[in-house]
């Protein structure tokens, strides 16, 4: 600091009285403006956040507070013998080193990113594990290691499996909190978060089809409604609803681009149809972009969302003739559609090859395993299944909880499904018809179900 000083002086011919006296100003200034940055910034944090994230948030501080006295009593910390005597020869105080911490809160937690130290790591912290656990107060402590030298002790206030968790697209009052528009494909859909806390997502524009299943009442509709009313909220994202029970369909019915409730394989077949007309129509701008797969969706040129449910009410149809036609068209889509700007998805109860062939599976690859009733089914879903260490055959999954795997994951996570309940789908739904984006009445009021 002197040397500073000095150097100031010498280059300024400036007094160093003076420097110094501006120099501590400035400091205190500067200190000043970073703990009111850092004042605004909590304050901030705390307004954005929800009640669960507010409740880590407070743990988060009391975490802080007691780690000075809580990180010796668990052996996270170094001590040091003191290198030098005093004066009078009085050896120094041995030096006690504490892993640094930084906190982050979440609805879930907290996590606590620590350095190690040495003897201090890894290993150290998964023996603090249950300690930890119980000082924070907190119903499990996961510790993991992303990279040397640092250490993470994730801390779960409550499991993400075993709590409904809210949809984004609804304000803490349950009213919408997105408005119609104002999305596009290239936003991630948030299916629901993993049981270590980690938000599963989806992207239309760049995933690909999916399959659904689980027994009735393990959660497909609800998962489904998440799909339905991110593509119907998205700008540049066409609706093709085939629901023979008009079950998971009803509040999408009047925003859909066409829509159909047919029982009969036939009428669905048509709709399939268009689909690939339009398929082939889109072949054109393969030349004229110079690229073999549409990237880029507008409302001009959108990307098709295709969702059949109860798809085994037409593939297991008694009208045999009818049964493949419908069946020979999902395949065509399910093996071309990708590239030109289709996403197919199907919904069933059961997955099994008497339902869906392998050939059509194999094209689906994302999957969302809800509860189902046999390992076999469960198989369908997840062939290599047998070597992962969770199952949806299980009796205890609860609705809202599946097996997932989508784009970009490494391995399937054990997922809870974040929750949209009917009554919001039809909120969802007046804000649609209040922006316009009517196509047709509700079922009843009149007969017609193709987009006008
Ligand atoms: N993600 C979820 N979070 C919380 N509860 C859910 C969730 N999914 C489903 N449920 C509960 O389970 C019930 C049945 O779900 P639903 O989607 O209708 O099942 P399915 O379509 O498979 O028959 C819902 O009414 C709801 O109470
Ligand atoms: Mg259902």
């Amino acid at each position: 600091m002197t040397e500073t000083i000095t150097l100031l002086h010498q280059i300024a011919d400036l007094d160093p009285a003076t420097v110094s006296r501006q120099l501590l100003t400035t400091v205190a200034a500067l200190g000043g403006t970073v703990f009111a940055c850092r004042s605004a910034c909590t304050t901030a944090r705390w307004l954005r956040a929800d009640t669960e994230t507010r409740a880590s948030l407070k743990q988060a501080r009391r975490i802080r507070r007691s780690w000075r006295r809580l990180a010796p009593m668990t052996g996270l910390t170094v001590t040091e013998p003191a290198p030098k005597v005093q004066a009078d020869g009085r050896p120094l105080e041995p030096k006690v080193r504490l892993p640094r911490i930084k906190l982050t809160a979440d609805q879930f937690g907290v996590t606590v990113t620590a350095t190690t130290l040495p003897r201090v790591g890894l290993e150290a912290w998964q023996d603090a594990a249950d300690d930890l656990c119980n000082a924070w107060s907190m119903r499990r402590v996961k510790i993991s290691q992303p990279r040397p030298g640092t250490v993470i002790a994730r801390g779960f206030r409550r499991e993400p499996l075993d709590t409904p968790l809210p949809s984004p697209l609804l304000r803490e009052d349950g009213a919408p909190a997105v408005a119609p528009g104002s999305l596009s494909c290239r936003d991630d859909v948030l299916l629901g978060w993993d049981e270590d806390g980690n938000a599963v997502r989806l992207n239309l524009a760049t995933g690909a089809h999916g399959l659904i299943a689980g027994v009735t009442r393990s959660g497909k509709s609800v998962t489904v409604n998440t799909l339905l009313a991110h593509a119907s909220l998205m700008r540049d994202v066409q609706l093709v609803v085939i629901d023979p029970n008009l079950a998971a369909a009803a509040p999408w019915w009047t925003p859909a681009h066409r829509v159909s409730d047919a029982t009969h394989p036939d009428q669905a077949s048509e709709l399939l149809a268009e689909i690939r007309e339009e398929m082939h129509r889109r072949e054109n701008l393969f030349w004229s972009a110079r690229t073999d797969r549409i990237t880029g969706f507008s409302p001009e040129l959108p990307l098709l969302m295709v969702v059949i449910d109860e798809v085994a009410h037409y593939t297991r149809h008694t009208d045999r003739k009818a049964r493949e036609h419908f069946e020979a068209h999902l395949l065509a889509i399910a093996s071309q559609g990708a590239k030109y700007g289709v996403r197919l998805w199907l919904i069933t109860q059961k997955p099994s090859a008497d339902v869906l062939s392998t050939a059509l599976r194999t094209n689906l690859s994302a999957r969302i395993c809800h509860r189902v009733d046999t390992t076999e089914d469960y198989l369908h879903l997840f062939p290599d299944g047998r070597d992962l260490d969770i199952t949806a055959a299980d009796r205890t999954l609860p609705a809202g909880v599946a097996i997932t795997s989508v784009t970009g994951m490494p391995t399937p996570v054990r997922m809870r499904a974040v929750h949209l309940p009917t009554e919001a789908c039809w909120r969802i739904n007046d804000t649609l018809t209040a922006a316009d984006h009517q196509v047709r009445p509700l079922p009843g009021t009149t007969d017609f179900t193709k987009a006008a």
